[in-house]
């Protein structure tokens, strides 16, 4: 699936995706205490990316990180900075983050690798870790599958991975993994999340 058509299909259900999973309500209160407990550990300025309307990056913010929200929805740009005008938000891509060369402590990409192809997930890694410093961290959050698996996500076509696979690919970008973390809820998909450590470059 091409980056412009998943752009085109969150632009068309932005304001229902904010209403639905816009606010922390919505987030469990695992994937809270896992990203309260990251926060403390960031020593420079994080990029959300793929922030969405921006609720996560407001939740950094609160936690006293200094974060930017990057998305290519301008719907959800617009009103991530409407709901949380003290935090900064940005239009850009995963593919090309608008920030130099090794210049972040971290990233935060919560299920905004989903729709990216097998394909092309090497290159928003890749990408990922241009930007973070040595020592930096990522912490992805995903659908976890026991394979590599499309699935027709309520939005766009979306992907399951294996912590293994992805562990992997990250580990070809330049990230060693230090934390996972899985959960299988009755009635929803089951969820993983990795923190990584971008490797000396
Ligand atoms: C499932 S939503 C997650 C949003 C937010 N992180 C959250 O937890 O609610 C996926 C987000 O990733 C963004 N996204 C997906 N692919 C992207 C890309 N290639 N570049 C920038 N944003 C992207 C979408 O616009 C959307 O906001």
């Amino acid at each position: 699936m091409s980056p412009g058509i998943v752009a085109a299909a969150y632009s068309a259900r932005a304001a229902e995706y904010t209403s639905l999973l816009g606010s922390m309500e919505s987030t469990h209160p695992a994937d809270r205490e896992l990203v309260r407990s990251w926060a403390p550990g960031l020593s420079g300025k994080v990029i959300d990316a793929g922030c969405g309307p921006g609720q996560w990056t407001n939740f950094l913010h609160s936690l006293g990180v200094e974060v930017e929200g990057v998305d290519f929805v301008p719907e959800f740009i617009e009103t991530a900075g409407q709901l949380h005008p003290d935090v900064a938000f940005t239009l850009g891509t995963l593919e090309r983050l608008p920030t130099p060369d090794q210049s972040l402590a971290g990233i935060l990409a919560w299920y905004s690798v989903i729709h990216t192809h097998p394909k092309d997930i090497d290159r928003v890694l890749g990408e990922f870790a241009r930007c973070v410093k040595p020592d930096g961290s990522l912490l992805l959050g995903f659908f976890e599958g026991a394979s590599v698996e499309e699935f027709p996500h309520a939005v766009a076509p979306a992907w399951f991975w294996p912590i293994a696979e992805m562990r992997t690919r990250l580990l070809g970008a330049g990230f060693e993994v230090v934390d996972t973390y899985s959960r299988a809820d009755p009635g929803v998909r089951p969820h993983a999340a990795i923190v990584a450590r971008r490797m000396e470059h």
